[in-house]
C-alpha cells in the first residue's frame, strides 16, 4: 500500500485537472520521498481516518484542507490543534469547506502517530 501512495496521488492529480478552480490553494508538493518506516503507522491512520477530507499526504481535497501547508505549521497550528480537531472537530474559520466533525475512531495515540507523519510531510515540503 505504501508503494502505492504517489502513484494513487498522482492518479488523483490528474484526475481532478478538470475542476482545478475549486481546489484549495496547496503547495507544489513534489512526490514525497518514500515513507519512513517510523512514519508508516502514521500515514496508515491518516489514510483511514483524514484522507477523505484532508487527502493522500495531506495535500487537501474538495471536503477538506490541505495539512501540508504554510498555516499549519508548528508556531500557527500547534500539535494541541490537531489533539482537539479529532476530539471535538474544528469550527471552519481559514476555509470555506465547513466545520471538521469529530473523528471518534482515533486515540490520543493514534492522533500522535498521525501528527509526526503530518509533521514529516511538512518538513518534505521545506515548510519548517
Ligand atoms: C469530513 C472531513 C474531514 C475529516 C475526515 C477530517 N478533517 Fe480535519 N478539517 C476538515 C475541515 C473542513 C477543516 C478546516 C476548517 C477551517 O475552515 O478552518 C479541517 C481542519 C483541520 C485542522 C486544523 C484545526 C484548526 O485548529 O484550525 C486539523 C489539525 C485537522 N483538520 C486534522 C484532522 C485530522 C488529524 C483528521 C483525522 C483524524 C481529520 N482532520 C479529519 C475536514 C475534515
Amino acid at each position: 500500500m505504501r508503494r502505492l501512495t504517489p502513484v494513487l496521488f498522482l492518479f488523483l492529480v490528474a484526475c481532478g485537472k478538470g475542476e482545478e478552480e475549486n481546489l484549495p490553494p496547496r503547495l507544489a508538493v513534489s512526490t514525497p520521498a518514500p515513507t519512513p518506516a517510523e512514519y508508516s503507522s502514521g500515514e496508515e491512520l491518516f489514510n483511514g481516518n483524514c484522507s477523505t477530507c484532508h487527502g493522500l499526504q495531506a495535500a487537501g481535497t474538495q471536503q477538506g484542507p490541505p495539512l501540508v501547508h504554510m498555516i499549519y505549521e508548528t508556531n500557527h497550528h500547534a500539535d494541541a490543534s490537531f489533539y482537539r480537531a479529532a476530539q471535538v472537530g474544528v469550527r471552519a474559520h481559514h476555509w470555506s469547506f465547513g466545520n471538521m466533525a469529530p473523528v471518534p475512531t482515533v486515540t490520543q495515540d493514534d492522533v500522535r502517530q498521525i501528527i509526526s507523519y503530518v509533521r514529516w510531510l511538512q518538513r518534505e515540503a521545506g515548510i519548517f
